[in-house]
């Protein structure tokens, strides 16, 4: 349905010239029919003089003249199905590729489109990997699809059905003589097909194993090393390749065993109407020699033509059942539902009197609770400290407020306004994110701080650097701001990107600011100076800061003690310590550990 629904949006435009096609594809194949049946009278013509030139030899005429004017007329007709049967199948074949390159075109741009407007949820359900194939692999299937096997599909079946029609109106009995070996050989075609498939299928699912092994051991490499378990490592190995040689040699096997198998059809189907048809018709008094001759000649052609198009219309199918399968993935795609983004929005410029987050459930999936009546106050210019421990749900309160996910119940408020009614562009823009994992993107360090917003001069990217105290780093690197940062990120620390990240959010000067301190071990000095990057970039604004080290938020404003996705505690510093509750014990749990 899905797969419907794909293809009548993409192509529903072209109704003209599918209708062409279809006009090219019935002429084609009425003149690639009616060639044998030409080729036939050809013969029966030249039979004809030949009977005409033994006659007039036993009455001993000499100077015998032949009139050839009938055999020119029937090859002229010959020699005009063939242009014309080349034309049409030009123009037929121009008209689709021009519709599958402009549509496969358009798929492309809407698909691309629509990744511009999903959900991250989408994302965190798919693998990346899953989403570039159905760029790359599904829009490919589609296209080969449609320039090859869906012509091939269409001529070959208009083909099939044309010859057994003509072949009809030709003779019944040389028809019937001619596809009297049909049901054996489908049966034959679907087993071999069958099998064939079974090993492909086979062979990628060990060949997408053996990748996947491999990658997972390449990038372990250090771990097996330090377990010492590199022959166990070869061991599994070689049980993967072994069973991707099977399957491939099996799959190969098949695969080339069908068409040397249908040409054997072919060539005994020939035998047998050359043998059954001549005795056939020629033994039939009712007709003539010549004719008779021709006729053989006719359904030769049409046995040995006979099984080309099923052998084509079941090489093809393969493809085209991909590209019903892509069309269908890419369809699913289309489906998902996109951001709730408000239309003509008031914009989100500066905040008044501070967010309010109210009574919110939220789970990412269906049926799970991350977050369970969660309600917290920040008035602005404050700051509020979220801890608790890993898995509590600190980071997902974050991802609420910035809209990264839309809560299932309650609301989140920013003076008074639900954050959905507000234009999401200048919301995110608005809401400063520090994450807890932060990504460089390749580019130079000035403009990871720039972060594409080219207005930035130098001066304020210094600047921010000096203020997150990350300037010194950056200038002790030989190429100082024009570092480029590549893919491996490793000569930075966790530590160090999130400098650079409190650098890039402290530019966009947001109106609330979100702070997920890093969780890995950064060393003591890095650890100081996050702690002062993050009094600088706080300093009178609206704020959230997790923290797992609790000495950075001894002096927040107010402290949200998270568990199980429950506030089971709040108040000050001093307060919570009063209370003596679960913030008091992992305070001082932490204290033993300094
Ligand atoms: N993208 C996601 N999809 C599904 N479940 C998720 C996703 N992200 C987090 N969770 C689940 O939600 C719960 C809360 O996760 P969250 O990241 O908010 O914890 P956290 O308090 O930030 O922990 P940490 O201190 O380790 O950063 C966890 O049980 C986690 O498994
Ligand atoms: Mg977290």
């Amino acid at each position: 349905m899905k797969t419907v629904r794909f293809f009548w949006f993409y192509f529903k435009r072209y109704k003209l010239s599918f209708f062409v096609i279809f006009l090219g594809i019935i002429a084609a194949t009425y003149l690639q029919v009616k060639t044998p049946v030409l080729l036939g009278d050809a013969i029966a013509e030249l039979g004809k003089i030949g009977q005409q030139y033994f006659v007039a030899q036993q009455a001993g005429e000499t100077g015998f003249k032949p009139d050839l004017a009938d055999f020119q007329s029937v090859m002229s007709s010959l020699f005009l199905a063939y242009a014309a049967t080349v034309v049409a199948n030009l123009i037929y074949s121009l008209l689709l590729t021009r519709i599958v390159a402009h549509s496969t075109s358009r798929m492309r741009k809407g698909l691309f489109g629509k990744l511009e407007r999903l959900t991250i949820a989408f994302f965190d359900r798919h693998k990346d990997g899953d989403i570039l194939s159905r760029f790359t692999s599904d829009l490919d299937n589609i296209q080969n699809a449609f320039n090859q096997s869906m012509i091939q599909i269409l001529s070959n079946g208009a083909l099939y059905i044309g010859m057994i029609w003509m072949m009809f109106r030709q003779d019944t009995r040389l028809a019937l003589v001619t596809i009297a070996s049909t049901p054996v050989a489908l049966i034959a075609l679907v087993i071999i097909i069958r099998l064939a498939r079974k090993y492909t299928n086979l062979q990628q699912a060990a060949v997408s194993k053996l990748n996947a092994y491999m990658d997972e051991k390449i990038s372990g490499q250090k771990a097996i090393i330090v377990q010492g378990v590199q022959e166990e490592t070869i061991e599994g190995f070689l049980e993967l390749n072994e069973e991707v040689r099977r399957t491939t040699f099996m799959g190969r096997l098949f695969g080339g065993i069908l068409f040397p198998f249908m040409n054997g059809m072919s060539l005994v189907n020939t035998a047998i109407v050359i043998f059954a048809g001549s005795n056939i018709v020629l033994n039939d008094a009712s007709m003539d020699t010549a004719v008779a001759l021709g006729l053989v000649v006719t359904f030769v052609q049409y046995s040995q033509q006979y099984y080309q198009p099923l052998m084509q219309i079941s090489s093809s199918w393969a493809e085209l059942q991909l590209a019903f399968t892509g069309a269908h993935r890419v369809q699913e795609m289309f489906d998902e539902p996109e951001e709730i983004r408000p239309q003509h929005a008031p914009l989100f410029t500066e905040l008044k009197e501070g967010v309010e987050i109210k009574n919110i459930d939220f789970g990412y999936l269906p049926g799970q609770k991350v977050l369970d009546k969660v309600s917290i106050s920040a008035p602005k210019g404050k700051m509020i400290a979220v801890v608790g421990p890993t898995g509590s749900g600190k980071t997902t309160i974050m991802n609420l407020i910035n809209r990264f996910y839309d809560v299932d119940a309650g609301s989140i408020e920013f003076d008074g306004r639900d954050i959905r009614q507000y234009d999401l562009d200048s919301l995110r823009e608005k809401v400063g994110i520090v994450l807890q994992e932060s990504v460089l993107f390749s580019g130079t360090i000035a403009d990871n701080i720039r972060f594409g917003n080219s207005s930035i001069s130098q001066e304020m990217v210094e600047v921010a650097a000096r203020a997150t105290h990350i300037h010194d780093f950056i200038m002790s690197l030989p190429e100082g701001y024009e570092t480029q940062v590549t893919d491996d990120e490793n000569v930075f620390s966790t530590g160090q990107k999130q400098l650079i990240s409190i650098a890039r959010t402290l530019l966009t000067d947001p109106q609330v600011l979100i702070l997920d301190e890093a969780t890995s071990n950064v060393d003591t000095v890095t650890e100081a100076k996050i702690q002062k990057a993050m009094e600088a970039i706080i300093a009178g604004r609206t704020s959230f800061v997790i923290a797992h080290r609790l000495k950075t938020i001894l002096n927040a404003d107010e402290i949200i003690v998270l568990k199980d996705g429950k506030v089971i505690e709040q108040g000050n510093h001093q307060e919570l310590l009063r209370q003596d509750g679960f913030y008091s014990e992992l305070y001082h749990n932490q204290f033993v550990f300094e």
